[in-house]
């Protein structure tokens, strides 16, 4: 067997789906964001949430006034979809730019959802409008029925809203976001190439276990929360295929420390500072560097319809030391795998 490349070049990586917040804390995470990825998904779940385009817009320039000097980023904005959510709004914002996708979050299914689509029946002129312009609707794919355990609202909704959604409107592109079971692998699989799916690095990483090791783990607790191992490996090897309809999104989810280890602690993983180095450990562990570029790099902007990013990076085999806090307005953050060391990093 060829022993595994100690250094790999790729074509710079993007975050097609991330939670940058507002303020002071957009200033102290953007900047781990900025360092490595050329554009995200900027997600609208903002309180309130960003439902109009010149909120989109308004929010990328404080976005754009907080990016470290000479950084290249470029964030893309995304209408937050509601009941009352208009058509003619949205598809204005994306016939001029302000906004290039719009996120359905089934009302309070996660952080900062209160505000989202009670029924989809609410917005199917929405989505029909969506389709026939080419807008991506982008999913958070989960059943808010307390009757469904919370292991099983991913599949659920794949089941009940999903599966018809896509059948009524079959032309209408959709990225099935942070996909966390094999159900979401197969169902995105067989709809490609109109439906696609992020794959977040927490996932990849561990199994619904991790949360519960030696005690409760909060900042191992997100939505979609992570589910068995034989899921995780599902996501894992769809990740590694190099299939044009799986792609990197890192859903990286800061709250203050006191939010997580609270009574009652918030969903969300804070990955952004070592994401890609996260990513590129699970491709080395499966043999697969060879399509982290597909995965990271090239497979998003195919699926947006957007170029790749012409400038690479260059991810070494050396340790990566993940901080144990991150400072953060009034608090820290703890990040994923905090004080734990990965095997890759990138040189300049
Ligand atoms: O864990 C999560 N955190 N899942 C989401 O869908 C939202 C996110 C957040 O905004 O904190
Ligand atoms: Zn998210």
């Amino acid at each position: 067997m060829p022993s595994p490349p100690s250094s790999i070049v790729i074509r710079r990586p993007d975050d097609w789906h991330l939670h940058l917040r507002d303020g002071a804390m957009l200033g102290a995470v953007l900047p781990f964001t900025a360092r490595v990825f050329g554009r995200a998904i900027v997600m609208p779940n903002l309180v309130p949430p960003v439902t109009t385009a010149a909120g989109a817009r308004a929010y990328r320039a404080r976005i754009e006034a907080a990016c470290p000097p000479g950084s290249g980023f470029r964030p893309l904005m995304t209408c937050y979809l509601t009941d009352r959510t208009d058509a003619d709004e949205v598809a204005r914002g994306f016939g001029d730019g302000a906004w290039v996708a719009a996120k359905y979050y089934p009302a309070n299914a996660t952080t900062h959802s209160e505000s989202g689509v009670s029924d989809v029946r609410h917005i199917l002129s929405v989505l029909a409008r969506m389709e026939k312009i080419g807008m991506p609707l982008l999913v958070h794919g989960e059943v808010t029925d307390a009757n469904v355990d919370v292991f099983d609202r991913e599949a659920v909704f794949l089941d009940r809203v999903l599966g018809p959604l896509v059948r009524d409107f079959p032309g209408l592109k959709v990225v099935f976001e942070h996909a966390t079971t094999e159900d979401a692998v197969a169902f995105v699989r067989a709809h490609a190439p109109g439906v696609g799916a992020t794959l977040t690095p927490h996932h990849l990483m561990i199994n619904r276990n991790a949360m519960f090791e030696g005690g409760i783990r909060p900042h191992l607790y997100c939505l979609p929360v992570a589910k068995r191992e034989k899921h995780r490996q599902a996501l894992r090897r769809a990740a590694v295929s190099g299939e044009a309809c799986f792609f990197l999104g890192t859903d990286s989810a800061p709250h203050p420390r006191a939010a997580k280890e609270s009574d009652c602690g918030c969903a969300g993983i804070f990955n952004a500072p070592a994401a890609i180095e996260a990513y590129a450990q699970v491709f080395a562990e499966e043999g697969a560097l060879a399509k982290l570029e597909a995965f990271a790099s090239l497979n998003g902007p195919a699926f947006y319809g957007l170029p790749a990013n012409e400038e690479r990076i260059k991810l070494a085999q050396a340790e990566t030391r993940i901080p144990n806090t991150v400072p953060a307005p009034g608090d820290t953050l703890r990040p994923f795998l905090a004080g734990e060391t990965l095997g890759w990093r990138i040189e300049a």
